[in-house]
C-alpha cells in the first residue's frame, strides 16, 4: 500500500458527500445554458482538497465535521469560479482532462457561470448549520479571502506584462491567488469546530504556507507534469510570459545569451486575437520545450520544488499546537502530498 492510498480513501468519500451539496444547489434547470456551463466543473471532479481541508480543520480542533459540510461546498465554489474565469483570463482550452467552460459555452456564458459559482459560496455558507455568531465570523473570512483571491490574480494578470518582477512579490501575488484560499479553507473549519484561538491561528498559518508551496508546485507542474495526467495544458505559463519562482532563478543565474534565448518564447504565444490559445502549432511546442529545458539546466525548477517542500515543513510545524489526532495527520499527510503530486 502506498503512503497516501489511506489519504484518498478519505478524501473520496468526503467529495461524494460535497458533490451531493454542490450539485443539489446548481440544479439541472433554466437557463440551461448557464447552469450546464456552471456544473461543468464540479461534474469533472478535481481533486477536492479544500473542502477535505474544511473537513478535516473542523476535526482536528475538535468539533463535529456534519457542521462544515455546507461552508466544505462553500470554498469549493469559490475554487470552481475562480477557475472559470482564470481560464479565461490565461486562454486555456484544458481543465479536469475537458474543455473549459468558455471553449464549450463561449466567453459570455463562462463570466455568468463563474459569477453564478460565486454566488453560490454565499448561498452555501447561508445554509450552513452554525450559530448565527460563527456564520457572521465565516461569511467575514470568506469575504476576505476572496478579495485576496482577486487582488493575487490582479497582480498575476499585471505581472505578464512587467519585465522584471522581485521574488517577494511573486510571494505576494500567489499567497492572494492561491494561499488565501487555502488559509480561507482551514480557519473556516477551525471556526466551525472551536472558539479556541490559537487553534484558530495556527490552522490559518498552516493554511497559508501550504497554498503557498502548493502554487509552486503547480507552477513546477506546469512545466514538467504529463498533460494527461495533469488535465491541463503544460508550458501554458511559458507562453503567456507567467513571472514564477523559476523563472526568477532562471533570470538571476542564466548567462545573457541563454537569457536572450528563453526571452525570444517566453510570453511571446499568449494567444490570438480571439483569445485562443497557440497550442496546436508544431513551432511553437517545440520552442516552449526548449524554454523548459533551460529553466532545468540551470536547475530553476529543482530550486522552485525545493522551497515549495520547506514551506510545507514549516506549515506542518505548525500544527503541533494541536491534539494529535487522526484529522491532524491527515492534514500533514495531505500537505506532504500536495508537493509530490503529478496531477
Ligand atoms: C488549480 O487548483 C488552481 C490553482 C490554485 C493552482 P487544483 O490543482 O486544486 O485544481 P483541481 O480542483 O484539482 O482541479
Ligand atoms: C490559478 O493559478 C489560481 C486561481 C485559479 C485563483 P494558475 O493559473 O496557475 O492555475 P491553473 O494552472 O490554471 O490551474
Ligand atoms: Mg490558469
Ligand atoms: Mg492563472
Ligand atoms: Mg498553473
Amino acid at each position: 500500500m502506498g503512503k497516501y492510498d489511506g489519504l484518498f480513501a478519505r478524501i473520496k468519500e468526503l467529495a461524494r458527500d460535497i458533490d451531493g451539496v454542490i450539485l443539489h444547489l446548481i440544479p439541472e434547470r433554466d437557463p440551461r445554458g448557464l447552469y450546464e456551463a456552471s456544473r461543468h466543473y464540479p461534474l469533472a471532479g478535481g481533486k477536492r482538497v479544500r473542502p477535505f481541508v474544511v473537513l478535516r480543520a473542523t476535526e482536528a480542533v475538535g468539533g463535529d465535521p456534519g457542521r462544515a459540510l455546507y461552508p466544505a461546498a462553500s470554498v469549493e465554489f469559490i475554487h470552481n469560479y475562480s477557475l472559470v474565469h482564470d481560464d479565461i483570463m490565461d486562454m486555456d482550452e484544458l481543465r479536469r482532462g475537458r474543455p473549459t467552460v468558455h471553449k464549450v459555452w463561449g466567453v459570455n456564458m463562462a463570466i455568468l457561470a463563474g459569477d453564478l459559482l460565486f454566488s453560490k459560496a454565499f448561498e452555501a455558507i447561508a445554509r450552513a448549520e452554525v450559530s448565527p455568531e460563527k456564520k457572521a465570523r465565516i461569511l467575514d473570512v470568506l469575504v476576505r479571502t476572496s478579495n485576496m483571491l482577486c487582488e493575487g490574480q490582479a497582480m498575476d494578470i499585471e505581472f505578464e506584462t512587467r519585465e522584471e518582477v522581485s521574488v517577494e512579490e511573486y510571494l505576494r501575488m500567489i499567497s492572494g491567488k492561491t494561499g488565501a484560499l487555502f488559509d480561507g479553507s482551514a480557519t473556516i473549519g477551525a471556526i466551525v469546530g472551536t472558539e479556541n484561538e490559537d487553534y484558530i491561528n495556527a490552522l490559518s498559518r498552516w493554511g497559508r504556507n501550504v497554498g503557498i508551496a502548493f502554487q509552486i508546485w503547480d507552477d513546477v507542474l506546469d512545466l514538467i507534469a504529463d498533460e494527461e495526467k495533469l488535465g491541463k495544458p503544460v508550458g501554458s505559463d511559458i507562453r503567456k510570459g507567467k513571472k514564477t519562482l523559476i523563472v526568477s532563478h532562471f533570470f538571476d543565474n542564466a548567462s545573457e545569451e541563454d537569457k536572450a534565448e528563453f526571452l525570444r518564447v517566453f510570453g511571446k504565444y499568449a494567444g490570438d486575437a480571439k483569445g485562443d490559445a497557440l497550442i496546436h502549432d508544431e513551432k511553437v511546442k517545440e520552442d516552449v520545450a526548449k524554454a523548459i529545458t533551460l529553466l532545468r539546466e540551470y536547475g530553476s525548477i529543482d530550486y522552485a520544488s525545493q522551497y515549495a517542500k520547506n514551506l510545507i515543513r514549516e506549515a506542518n510545524e505548525a500544527l503541533k499546537v494541536l491534539p494529535r489526532s487522526g484529522a491532524r495527520k491527515d492534514l500533514e499527510l495531505l500537505a506532504e502530498f500536495l508537493v509530490e503530486r503529478e496531477f
